[in-house]
């Protein structure tokens, strides 16, 4: 049997182990031959792709990004595009395709994998907001990253008496503010679930100041303030629709600033969020996705998705991570309410 596997969408840390772990079992136990399919669906939809077998997956375990490369091309926004890809995966003689993606990607799958493509769907993404899931590889790396700059920024203010913004990624989800937030001990978290007053921010945030501690504000790129619109840099859309984010916490700063008559800073994480090596527990869960996904193109248990449910890695339909995206509980945020101000 012979594999096609791409990675699609933002890359994330894990990418790597997740492919090391398919092909090394892949072909060392099942006996399959791989074929990797560059850039995502891109590389389907050109017919460009690269050799993948043991001696390629050597050494990339600690790796960040993909050796395979992504994009967030989507072949059914052409009306060709499924034709094309069948006719790349026809060219290489391609059986099965393993699709490493967070809900774009898993969502073209789920589609390909209706007109008959046989398919399975591994979830990642440093959002953490796939559904049927309980947590994506990336996710933790992320949550690391933007901790450690947290406590970075802690000192830094308070030696300035002066709130520090800092904007996390999360367009739709909160998961990496909300986490990052709370390990970094942030006096205000905003996320894109519950719109926020800007008048109470700029309480807590003053609040903050009256027990001569400098306000850390963690706030996602997707957060907006209440009844108000939501701020971007720039209004361009990627292929599958999503706006480029990223402008909120500079309006953010600027506001408390005003408010309070107090120097406010911005820093925006950005994809440094995403690059670099990946954590320990994210090259686990990679592996363990990597290798119940290669076991389910064996058992031929196609069209689902390996996910994460406590502690066991289970298959679900891959039309579950196409619906809704995971978003954070109002519940669970509201539980962090005595930490803010
Ligand atoms: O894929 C996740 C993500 O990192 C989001 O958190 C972010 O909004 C988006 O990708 C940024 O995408 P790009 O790198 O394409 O600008």
């Amino acid at each position: 049997m012979r594999i096609g596997v791409l990675t699609g969408g933002g890359d994330c840390p894990g990418l790597n182990a997740a492919i090391r772990a398919i092909v090394r079992k892949g072909v060392e136990v099942h006996g399959f031959d791989f074929v990797g399919i560059r850039d995502g669906w891109r590389g389907a939809l050109d017919g460009s792709v690269l050799p993948l077998d043991v001696p390629a997956v050597r050494g990339i375990l600690p790796r960040g990004g993909t050796i395979l490369g992504s994009s967030r091309t989507n072949p059914l926004a052409s009306e060709d595009g499924v034709s094309r890809v069948r006719r790349t995966l026809a060219e290489h003689e391609v059986d099965a395709v393993i699709a490493i993606g967070g809900e774009d990607t898993l969502g073209v799958a789920a589609v390909l994998a209706d007109q008959g493509i046989q398919m399975v769907g591994v979830p990642k993404t440093i959002d953490n907001d796939v559904a049927g899931t309980d947590y994506t590889f990336g996710f933790d790396t992320a949550v690391n990253i933007a901790t450690e700059a947290i406590d970075r920024l802690h000192t830094t203010a308070e030696s300035h008496t002066r709130t520090l913004v800092v904007e996390v990624m999360g367009r739709h989800a909160g998961w990496i503010a909300l986490h990052s937030g709370i390990a970094g001990g942030a006096n205000v978290i905003l996320i894109p679930e519950q719109p926020f007053d800007v008048g109470q921010v700029c309480g807590w945030v003053e609040d903050r100041f009256k027990i001569r501690y400098a306000p850390i504000v963690v706030v996602a790129e997707g957060a907006v303030p209440k009844a108000g619109q939501m701020v971007v840099k720039e209004s361009a859309l990627d292929e599958f629709g999503h706006v480029r984010l990223s402008g909120i916490g500079e309006w953010l700063a600027h506001e408390i600033s005003d408010h309070t008559g107090k120097e406010a800073r911005t820093t925006v994480l950005g994809h440094i969020q995403r690059g670099g090596t990946p954590s320990a527990f994210d090259r686990w869960l990679a592996t363990r996705f990597g290798l119940r996904a290669v076991d389910t193109v064996k058992e031929r248990a196609f069209s689902t998705m390996v996910a994460l449910r406590g502690p066991d890695v289970v298959r679900v339909p891959l039309a579950e991570a196409a619906g809704d995206i995971k978003t954070v509980d109002p519940d669970l945020y509201t539980e962090f309410g005595v930490f803010f101000g």
